[in-house]
């Protein structure tokens, strides 16, 4: 038997696809160097002060901030696309109480496809109109999916919050207070779109073999639940929490950076600069601290971040201070991803419309490092 590798060219090879320009986008632009992220051109810090979730939207979508006539009624048809069918309900009262949240917003997901009245028409029309249903209904589902396994019935969405408002009010059945709703609004701006990560790029070589919507926003779902992609901002807060108090973070640091563990909410294949996402997410989660007086996980972030820029030379990422913007709003860590999935499906669904209108299917080569030649070994003789 011998092993053997392909002659492909070296330089066509890159572990993870790092440096390779896979797509063409017009959506995000990201300079990592200088640590900037825009929407179509716009600076995100312009938008998380002065946009809000539905605005944002509706500029990745549309290619250009809405008039407000047209805002308006975007957020017409965004309240009115809020509830979600029963049957979905009843699928959800079906599953297993321990569920993630994500595992149950994917199988959510493609339940709600045959009930979309245009889920196999591939027109941009549809796709925007299933875009629409999809992106006002899945805070829905995730709202329903936190009351259900806790035995609550779900909360009937408001007609009158906006798309952030309305979410917490349906997780917790209290209206929010306003600092909390524009918190989730900004953070809901700031996580709608990152260039070709690696959910996005699920989306897109889905859309790619001209399979619908609904299927590449599952493919998008499964891909962020990871760790490494959305999952972090869960692992963060396990780790503040495992570190329990500011008075601990040294000791904790000092053997996780000894035994080499990764450091979760640090780090980025595009930003060389800290993320400026993390920056907003900081300010918001200082001001919970001090408006609540429990600085606690705040404090702890603090430190951890000062030991990551003496030590070493990773950026600090979207995910590090979401998870105690989220933990001081009383979110359940698990609902942590689904919160970055809510928003993130907008700039998911923009994608999906761009790989359509220019598509060619996507699909790299591997290059083939196993064994050639190899006799096939009746049932008997096999040792
Ligand atoms: C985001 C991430 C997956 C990018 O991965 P990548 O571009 O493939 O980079 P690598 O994982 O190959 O890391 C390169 C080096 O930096 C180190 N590194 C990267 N992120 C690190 C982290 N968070 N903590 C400690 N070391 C880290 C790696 O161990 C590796 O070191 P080595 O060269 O000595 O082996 C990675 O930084 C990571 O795992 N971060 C933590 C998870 C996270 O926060 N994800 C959310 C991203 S928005």
């Amino acid at each position: 038997m011998t092993t053997v590798t392909t002659d492909k060219d070296a330089a066509t090879r890159s572990k993870g696809l790092e440096g390779v320009i896979a797509a063409q986008t017009g959506i995000s632009y990201i300079d990592g160097v200088n640590g900037r992220l825009s929407y179509r051109g716009i600076d995100i810090n312009e938008l998380a002060e002065r946009s809000s979730f539905e605005e944002t939207t509706a500029l990745l979508w549309y290619g250009k901030l809405p008039k407000k006539s047209q805002l308006e009624r975007f957020n017409e048809k965004f309240v009115n696309n809020r509830l979600i069918p029963n049957e979905v309900i009843a699928i959800l009262l079906g599953l297993p109480k321990h569920t993630s949240p994500m595992g149950m917003l994917r199988t959510a997901v493609s339940a709600l496809a045959p009930y979309d009245p245009e889920t196999g028409d591939n027109s941009l029309d549809a796709n925007v109109n299933k875009s629409i249903r999809l992106t006002a209904s899945m805070p829905t589902v995730i709202a329903a999916w936190e009351r259900i396994r806790n035995g609550l019935w779900p909360v009937t969405p408001s007609t009158e919050m906006g798309h952030a408002a309305n979410f917490l009010y349906m997780l917790t059945g209290k209206e929010p207070s306003p600092e909390a709703a524009r918190a989730m609004d900004i953070a809901l701006i700031l996580h709608a779109d990152h260039g070709l990560n690696a959910s996005t790029f699920a989306a897109r070589i889905t859309a790619s073999t001209l399979s619908n919507l609904h299927s590449s926003i599952v493919s998008a779902i499964g891909t962020l639940k990871g760790p490494l992609h959305g999952g972090a901002n869960e692992q963060v807060m396990r780790m503040l929490l495992e570190v329990g108090d500011v008075d601990r973070v040294e000791q904790y640091m000092r053997g996780a950076l000894a035994s080499k563990k990764k450091i979760m909410g640090f780090g980025h294949r595009v930003y060389k600069a800290d993320d400026p996402r993390a920056m907003w997410l900081q300010k918001l989660s200082q001001e919970m601290a001090t408006s609540t007086g429990k600085t606690r996980w705040y404090d702890i972030s603090e430190s951890i971040r000062k030991i990551m820029q003496e030590t070493r030379s990773l950026p600090v990422n979207v995910d590090f201070y979401s998870a105690s913007v989220y933990y001081s709003m009383g979110i359940p860590i698990d609902m942590f991803t689904p919160i970055f999935a809510i928003s993130r499906v907008s700039g998911w669904t923009a994608h999906v419309y761009e790989q359509y209108s220019d598509n060619r299917l996507i699909r790299p080569e591997s290059e083939y490092v196993g064994a050639l030649n190899v006799p096939y070994t009746s049932l008997e003789d096999r040792t």
